[in-house]
This record gives C-alpha cells, structure tokens and sequence, in this order.
C-alpha cells in the first residue's frame, strides 16, 4: 500500500475487537517511534508499552473509560521526562560516541550547547519542550501504524496525574504526555468506519510565498 493510501485508510477508530496484533507488527510500530527525530537528538521522553490486560483495565477508568484502551491489543503512552539535566546530556554523548565511534571528549562543545539551550528555558519551558518532542515520535507511530495496516487511535483524553499514578511514572521522573492505542477496528460497531475524512482543503491549508 502506498503511504497516501495507508494514510487515507487509517482513521482515528473509537470501537476496536479485542484481536492481538503480532509481535512483528508492534515492532515495527516501535522501531518507527525509535526513528523519530527530536531536538538535538536527545530524545526527551520513554515509550511506555501496556500490552497486559489488567493494567489496560486499571487505566481505563483514567482515559475517561475511552473503550479502545482495554478493546484494542496495546496502549502506548509517551511519558516526557520531568527534567533534563546535564546528566542526561552526558548519556547522551556517551550513546553518540559509542554509536559512531568517536571520542566522547570530540562532543564537548556539542554537550555545551545542549546544556546551554537547556538553561535558558524555565521549568514549564522546559516540560512543553519535552512534551513536544515525544508528539513527533506520536506521528511517527501513526504512520508506521498505517503502514502496517494496525489500527490506531491517538489519545490526549486521559488525566495525566491518574496516567502516571498507574504506570508509576513519577518514580521514573515521567510524565504521561500522549497516547496511542493499537488494535483493529471494529468494522461493525465503529460509527466512524465508514466516515469521510475531514481535512482542511489544500488551498486553505497550504500557503505558497
Ligand atoms: C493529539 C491527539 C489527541 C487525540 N485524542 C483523542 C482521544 O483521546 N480519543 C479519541 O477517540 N480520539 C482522539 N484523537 C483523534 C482525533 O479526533 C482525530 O485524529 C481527528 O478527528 C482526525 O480524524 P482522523 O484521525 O480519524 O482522520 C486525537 C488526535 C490527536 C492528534
């Protein structure tokens, strides 16, 4: 299928069928999520994956009882990090060093700038940052869902603090950001299977200067 095909085909489904999607497939999904750029490279958040039905069920109720939490095979939540501090900076540059082969000490003044943009930015600054980092991965995900025909749906209907309070994100220094539940529609009980996609016509969309 080819992506503007997959993309036309995938709709945020509200109603899912309870079928598991492959372990492959879910890969798939994740290593697309690992592929998403982010500001310098850092990667500001962890990819939480729930797969087990009982803590699907357990945050049901945090998702405002949303039927795709528990009706789909997994919920995927993007948790932010709370902080990013100079530490997180150095592995960082440990991962770089090592992944490219090069000495640590060559990225000194790479790790200076990060950390120096990072210090300009207050604590709520710094949240949004981080959160809007993990929304790239969030598309990345949506598209590698398309594209392997899984179902998906993207979610920001859930109380962050009952997120986190579940997964134990704050022991982590997370924060629940967005979600994506993957699964299969249910084609027969989904108003939305059959919907005309709403988009914004290119005209009024896109603005050539
Ligand atoms: C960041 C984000 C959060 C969303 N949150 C929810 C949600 O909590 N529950 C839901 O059913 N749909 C949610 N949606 C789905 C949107 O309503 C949907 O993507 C939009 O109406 C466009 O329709 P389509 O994705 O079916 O093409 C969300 C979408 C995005 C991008």
């Amino acid at each position: 299928m080819k992506l503007i095909e997959a993309l036309e085909w995938r709709y945020a489904v509200k109603k899912m069928n309870g079928t598991k999607i492959p372990a492959e497939k879910l890969n798939q999904i994740l290593e697309a999520t690992r592929l998403a750029p982010s500001a310098f490279g850092l990667t500001p958040y962890t990819i939480i994956v729930v797969e087990d039905e009982e803590t699907r069920k357990k945050l049901q109720p945090a998702f405002y009882n949303q039927s795709q939490v528990v009706d789909g095979s997994a919920v995927i939540v993007f948790a932010a990090w709370n902080n990013v501090t100079e530490k997180e900076v150095a592995e960082y540059m440990q991962d770089i060093a090592e992944q490219r082969g090069v000495a640590v000490e060559t990225l000194n003044d790479f790790a200076g700038y990060i950390n120096g943009s990072l210090k300009n930015l207050n604590a709520d600054q710094a949240r949004i940052w981080a959160d809007k980092q993990a929304y790239i991965a969030l598309g990345f995900g949506l598209v590698a869902a398309a594209a392997e025909q899984v179902d998906a749906t993207p979610m920001e209907g859930f109380v962050p603090d009952a997120v986190d309070e579940v997964l134990g994100l704050k022991a982590l220094g997370l924060h629940s950001t967005v979600a994506l539940t993957l699964g299969y529609r249910d084609a027969a009980n989904d108003y939305l299977v059959n919907a005309k996609k709403v988009r914004r016509d290119h005209k009024k969309l896109v603005i050539n200067k």
